[in-house]
């Protein structure tokens, strides 16, 4: 899909916040979904690049503005900051599966690490819709919505905790955790997470996660141990996003023989995490 860059904006020197006027795009979204994005005629790098779905904006439903928040790493998204309003850009998506939240839950354990948090974000804002329309008494909403939206956000230092706003917005409670301690309490988003799981009322709540993969591994273990079900956002490098090049498979556990493996593009990128062989 050809579509334009609408903003392309700094949050601040390593993180940006990039608005794609995409003509065609569908007008909603599932939490966890991503995009494939690419400038044209560019050939280093030559392969798209996989973003998750932030929000979508727009006061035109034919064109809705495709919102992301980026990172900048590597050749890839240093040519995307670059990118200025009006420049064609290629778009493909929306990719993958989504969140999914069951209807019995009442509070859903909402865990962010840099910039693993615009899915997160995304599903926040999904879940206070939800509970919006309850409280409102919109027909068939009154079942499954979540009563406390719990959410742990961890970073290096206070620039690399993200969309604060956007959850308190979300009605959200929100404990955050930095390694310096620059901002909430100085240590690991799991040195928050582990004793709140211990006094979790069960079977009513879950973990929805995405963030580096040594935090996924270490929420996903915690979540084990306490009996608590966790879905996980992975990332892997990926070369097309739709199941064609078999780039972005990712062990899974086998109870047969033999090691077996799922597309995180095609499959995930959200898969519960008793699913994942975790390294
Ligand atoms: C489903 C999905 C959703 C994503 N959502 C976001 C998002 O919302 N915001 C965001 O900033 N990034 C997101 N990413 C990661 C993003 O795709 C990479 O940061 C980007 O491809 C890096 O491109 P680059 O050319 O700048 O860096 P490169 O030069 O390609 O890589 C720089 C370094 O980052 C590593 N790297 C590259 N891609 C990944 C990856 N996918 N996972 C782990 N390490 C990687 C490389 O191994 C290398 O060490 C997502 C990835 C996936 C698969
Ligand atoms: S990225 Fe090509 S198969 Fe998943």
């Amino acid at each position: 899909m050809r579509a334009q860059i609408a903003f392309n904006r700094p949050l601040s020197s390593r993180y940006r916040h990039l608005g794609i006027l995409a003509p065609g795009f569908p007008c909603a979204f599932a939490a966890g979904q991503f995009v494939m994005v690419r400038p044209p005629f560019v050939t280093d790098p030559f392969l798209p690049r996989a973003f998750s779905i932030y929000r979508l904006s727009s006061a035109d439903e034919d064109a809705p503005v495709v919102e992301l928040l980026y990172q900048v790493i590597g050749k890839g998204t240093q040519r995307l900051s670059r990118m200025e309003p009006g420049q064609r850009i290629e778009l493909l998506g929306p990719l993958g599966n989504a969140f999914a939240v069951p209807e019995s839950l009442d509070t859903p354990v909402l865990v962010a690490g840099g910039i693993g948090v615009p899915p997160i974000a995304a599903l926040a804002a999904a879940l206070a819709k939800r509970r919006r329309s309850q409280a409102t008494g919109a027909p068939g909403t009154a079942e499954g919505c979540p009563q406390t939206i719990r959410v742990f956000l961890g970073g290096k230092t206070a620039d690399d905790v993200l969309c604060v706003k956007d959850f308190e917005a979300a009605g959200a409670t929100l404990a955050a955790a930095t390694e310096d301690g620059s901002l909430g309490a100085r240590g690991l988003v799991t040195d928050l997470l582990e004793p709140f799981l211990r006094g979790a009322r069960h079977p009513a709540t879950a973990v929805f996660t995405c963030g580096p993969l040594g935090m996924l591994a270490a929420v996903a273990r915690l979540a084990e141990q306490h009996g608590v079900p966790c879905q996980a956002s992975v990332e892997e490098n990926m070369a097309c996003g739709f199941g064609a090049c078999m780039g972005c498979a990712v062990e899974v556990r086998a109870e047969g023989a033999g090691p077996r493996y799922k597309l995180v593009c095609k499959e995930g990128p959200v898969f519960d995490s008793r699913e994942l062989v975790w390294r």
